[in-house]
């Protein structure tokens, strides 16, 4: 059972983040609620990491504040985040998973059985067993999901699952992505590929040097974007 409180609705408020005199992220206001996956998309240096890192409560911001259920600086206790490249641990796929588990206070006696639920959910049953760190990019990148997963998180936050990984493999996480969606958690998630976009997205975000650009329901974004800089990027037309 879920605990009463939520990190939803995840709210950044007037966001801005400063390193070394430089602007990255520039007065951000974006509520995100439960719901739909909201993908982020924007072009490379855009900001998306950067949010997202925001949006876990891993670097403060330099003005304005994000907020979590309502409140602020709330340990990530219900909220993941899958980085673009993880760093899986030296030892087995179940072992990665029940070294989150125990991390997430998860009784002992229920860890065997619960990394092979999300050994199943991400589609690796039966390779557990594996050295974690000799998988494929792929399997990791799955792996990665099932190890965030662990902490039965309100918000998974994921950046890039997909760069890197090939068309099946890529189907692969999406189908995964849906499923995780499908259980109520609300994916936050950065990608360069609009197709991915496009199928995974309730909501968009476009980001371009910092700023939000323009934000919707996906299917406004994709069929009548409102600004022209958003018409360019769907348009495949390059943003600089
Ligand atoms: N700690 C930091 N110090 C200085 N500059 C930084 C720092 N972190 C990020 N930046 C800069 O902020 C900008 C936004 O970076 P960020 O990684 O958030 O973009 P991104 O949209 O994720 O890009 P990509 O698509 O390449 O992953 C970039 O220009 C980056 O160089
Ligand atoms: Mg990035």
């Amino acid at each position: 059972m879920r605990a009463p409180s939520s990190d939803l609705p995840l709210m950044l408020e007037d966001v801005s983040i400063l390193a070394r005199e430089v602007t990255i992220l520039d007065k951000i206001t974006l509520k995100i609620a439960a719901g739909e996956p909201t993908i982020l998309v924007g072009p490379n240096g855009s900001g998306k990491t950067t949010l997202l890192r925001a949006a876990m409560g891993l670097i403060a911001p330099t003005r304005g504040r994000v907020t979590w259920g309502g409140r602020e600086e709330v340990p990530p206790a219900r909220r993941s985040i899958v980085f673009q490249r993880p760093a899986m641990l030296m030892r087995s796929a179940t072992g990665n998973l029940t070294y989150a588990l125990a991390a997430a206070r998860v009784p002992r006696a229920e860890r065997k059985a619960r990394a092979d639920e999300l050994l199943d959910l991400v589609g690796l049953a039966g390779r557990g067993d594996r050295p974690a760190r000799r998988m494929s990019g792929g399997e990791q990148q799955r792996l990665a999901l099932a190890r965030a997963l662990a902490k039965d998180p309100d918000i998974l936050l994921l950046d890039e699952p997909t760069a890197s990984l090939d068309p099946a493999a890529i189907k692969a996480l999406e189908d995964i992505i849906r499923n995780v969606a499908a259980r109520g958690i609300k994916v936050v998630m950065s990608t360069h590929n609009l197709g991915e976009a496009r199928r995974l997205a309730g909501e968009i975000v476009l980001l371009h040097r910092g700023r939000i650009v323009e934000t919707g329901d996906a299917q406004s974004f994709f069929t009548q974007p409102k600004t022209e800089d958003a018409r360019r990027f769907v348009a495949g037309e390059l943003l600089v």
